[in-house]
């Protein structure tokens, strides 16, 4: 028999985001009084080639309202997926994309289509009593993601002079995902007890790991690796380290370089030398995993970086890919990354996020489920990366209920799926 179960109604408003900036939380309704909501992140380092998120640019909020999104939502979108077959989410996706009719979804904006299509998913598997990841990811969702754990945070996310946006800690996968959230936190809260006796500050970024004024890199690596190895854990065999350079970030293309601002002196770097600086640094430490080590336009240099170190290390395309299957089809044929970063709203469906996953895992690129530096409460991306045996979860550090949020809700949906299924990353 054919599930079926119409779409009455869609209404959005206008929430806050985790910065206290706008953003949109969508309603769908389905039969008589099935109701599933959802509300879309916002980044702060946002790639050239994501979807174009719409803001009233007026003198509201700093010109960051969504009120326009929202009523996008309200008088268009709505009409367009009002008598759908809630379970049809590719036909609602589809709608929603020609409704827009936009190459990057500027006109109706990426921010109100993924509200609409997250809110259809939820309302979906509500309807069905199913929790959202075996809606999403049928029987074949059994695999609890190893968490990403950004502890310390600068670039465009912290007021201090690190250039690096994010250092992060990887447990080693064998755990359940209970154990490795202990471990990560356990790490958290002594990297804050070594800043506080170093004199540092322990305040926090947008992602909720500490933003100290360090010197470099290097100093936040060690610092790191004290508190891990304070916390009781061997550096590089069951905690390893991971970085975001969101190198887009720190390149210049006027002088085709890569200027460090803040952490020191240092002439800008070309290509091949971050390349050499790359691997200096895994040679120095435990590194599993960097991201956006290059610019999102330098196809060539990522070519060179994967060949050079991509057997050691995890390559991680975020700006450079956009969770756009094309750009990663791109970067495949190219050998361009080993993995790829899924951000459901740098492409503005869930459909065309799914298929992103897709095209990486039949290539044999990782898979990393993300958060933006703006989030809400909605626990969305937890389910996503259980439904797809996603393999890996960016979602910050174990600090600001957001991040936590999502954090906690694979907590139950581990319980749920009973014998851990975790493997190494
Ligand atoms: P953003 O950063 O959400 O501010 O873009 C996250 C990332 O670069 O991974
Ligand atoms: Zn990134």
């Amino acid at each position: 028999m054919e599930r079926r179960l119409l779409i009455r109604d869609v209404y959005a408003r206008e929430i806050l985001d985790s910065r206290g900036n706008p953003t949109i939380e969508a309603e769908v309704l389905a039969g008589d009084d099935v109701v599933g909501r959802a509300s879309v992140p916002s980044g702060a380092s946002v790639g050239r080639y994501e979807a174009a998120e719409l803001r009233d640019e007026d003198e509201r909020y700093n010109g960051r309202g969504v009120e326009q999104a929202v009523d996008n939502i309200n008088s268009r979108l709505a009409d367009q997926v009002i008598g759908m077959n809630v379970f049809c989410q590719e036909e609602i996706d589809r709608a929603l994309i020609r409704a827009d009719g936009s190459r990057d979804k500027r006109n109706m904006g990426a921010n109100a289509l993924l509200a609409v299509s997250m809110a259809a998913a939820r309302a979906a598997c509500t309807a069905l009593k199913l929790p959202l990841y075996r809606y999403l990811g049928g029987v074949r969702a059994v695999k609890m993601p190893v968490p990403m754990m950004n502890i310390l945070n600068g670039g465009a996310h912290a007021d201090n002079a690190l250039d690096i946006q994010e250092f992060m800690i990887v447990p080693a996968g064998e755990k359940s995902f209970r154990e490795q959230l202990r471990m990560c936190a356990e790490v958290y809260h002594s990297l804050k007890s070594i800043l506080r006796e170093r004199g540092y500050s322990t305040s926090v970024g947008d992602e909720g790991g500490f933003a100290p004024d360090l010197k470099n890199a290097h100093e936040a690596l060690r610092m790191i690796r004290d508190a891990a190895e304070r916390a009781g854990y061997q550096m590089g065999r069951e905690i390893q380290l991971a970085l975001d350079v969101a190198a887009s970030e720190i390149y210049d293309p006027e002088c085709h370089a890569y200027v460090f601002r803040g952490e020191d002196q240092s002439p800008p770097r070309t290509t091949e030398e971050m390349i050499r600086y790359y691997e200096n640094l895994i040679s120095e430490f435990p590194i599993c995993s960097i991201e956006d080590p290059l610019d999102q336009e330098d196809w060539k240099g990522w070519q060179l970086l994967t060949e050079r170190i991509g057997n050691r290390v995890q390559i991680v395309g975020d700006d450079l890919f956009v969770t756009n299957a094309e750009r990663l089809k791109k970067g495949i044929r190219l050998g361009a990354a080993n993995a790829v970063l899924i951000k459901v709203n740098q492409i503005g469906t869930l459909t065309e996020a799914f298929k992103s996953i897709k095209t990486a895992q039949d290539a044999g690129y990782r898979t990393i489920i993300s958060h933006r530096s703006g989030e809400t409460e909605d626990t969305f991306i937890a389910d996503i990366a259980v439904a797809f045996n996603a393999g890996l979860i960016k979602t910050g550090a174990p600090c600001r209920s957001e991040r936590v949020a999502k954090y906690n809700r694979l907590l139950r949906i581990e319980e749920q799926l009973g014998e851990p299924e975790t493997e190494m990353h």
